[in-house]
């Protein structure tokens, strides 16, 4: 991180201050009063470089740029009060790009709806025993005394963290809905390296407002082409499952089959510089009938494997069969 050459030697300074105040015992800033940072670079630097010496956990409110204080946002200052001192606690946004950049850090993406509440935790975790810290997620209903609970949970060591983790793999029987089938971390790279197939992925996430209305439409489509058996359709819950995060949501690429190589120019954005040999689909959606022709004719182009729009007529079979039907006739 180059955070620390944008800062002035006497700002670091008089950060480096506090945090040896706040580090002594004599004069315990956080046991006496609760403290509340806003996420800045400045923040940031205390985070995760000065922090690095005494590894304490924080709590991240991110709450929305609206001028308007919002209820959650009143219940988690409420909990804060109560909340055990060893704790940092920030408030962030999803504006800037230190903001930004801690969104990423604990597994949290640009576009989710705000507020978010989660922890970040430098301990050991069983977990993902490599990691130098785990990220965790709130999930529900932000009230004082949910936010209690979560981080005596997240203290307690009775979270799992986010991130390298998978949901279980869903049984066979579950395993597609309405045609499209369902990925999680442990068989995501198994699916979309079939070189047998031409496999579009749904990328959804938490908070994401269109996700669940888009599923909708993407399952149309799916079942437009149920036909084509070159073709998977799959979907990920990227919140639930440690992935390549795209940047936004929803995202839908493909991965064609036969190891055909992507240009980089239409390769999905992904977080850490991942980087996978899926075409992003770029087209307007929540179009109804307009995204389905679209997707339509993009697959056309992208996939390696070419299909027809339509199944066999079903015609065709018929003539046959009564063709065979006088035949036996005849024989007899
Ligand atoms: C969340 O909790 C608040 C306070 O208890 C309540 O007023 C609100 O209806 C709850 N919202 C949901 C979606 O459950």
């Amino acid at each position: 991180m180059a955070l620390s050459q944008m800062l002035s030697a006497k700002l670091i300074g008089a950060i480096v201050a506090l945090c040896m105040f706040a580090r002594s015992e004599a004069g315990d800033f956080l046991a006496k009063r609760t403290r509340i940072m806003q996420m800045t670079e400045a923040t940031a630097e205390v985070i995760f470089q000065d922090n690095a010496l005494w590894r304490r956990p924080i709590l991240v409110f991110f709450r929305p740029e609206a001028s308007t204080r919002t209820r959650e946002e009143d219940e988690v200052r409420a909990a804060v009060d109560q909340l055990d001192k060893r704790f940092f606690v920030v408030f962030s946004g999803d504006t800037t790009l230190t903001e930004l950049k801690l969104m990423n850090t604990m597994g949290l993406f640009q576009g989710e709806e705000l507020p978010l509440l989660g922890a970040l935790s430098f301990d050991f975790h069983q977990d993902n025993p490599k990691a130098d810290f785990h990220s965790f997620r709130f999930r529900g209903n932000i009230t004082r005394q949910a936010v209690l609970e979560f981080s005596e949970d997240f203290l307690g060591g009775r979270l799992r963290p986010e991130g390298q983790l998978s949901e279980p793999l869903p049984p066979a029987e579950s395993e597609r809905d309405g045609g499209v089938q369902q990925l999680v971390g442990l068989n995501f790279d198994k699916v979309t390296k079939d070189p047998e197939k031409d496999t579009l992925v749904y990328w959804y996430a938490d908070g994401c407002g269109w996700c669940a209305q888009f599923k909708k439409e993407y399952k149309r489509v799916a079942a437009r082409l149920g036909h084509v058996k070159s073709l998977n359709f799959a979907w990920i819950d990227a919140s639930r499952n440690g992935i390549a995060q795209p940047k936004r949501f929803p995202t839908v690429a493909l991965f064609p089959a036969h190891g055909k190589q992507v240009p980089a120019s239409k390769e999905v954005p992904f977080w850490n510089d991942a980087h996978l040999q899926a075409v992003e689909f770029m087209g307007d959606i929540l179009k109804g009938e307009q995204t389905i022709s679209a997707m339509i004719d993009w697959l056309h182009k992208e996939a390696a494997v070419p299909f027809e729009d339509t199944p066999p007529a079903p015609a065709e079979e018929e003539d046959q069969i009564s063709m065979l039907a006088v035949d036996t006739n005849k024989d007899l």
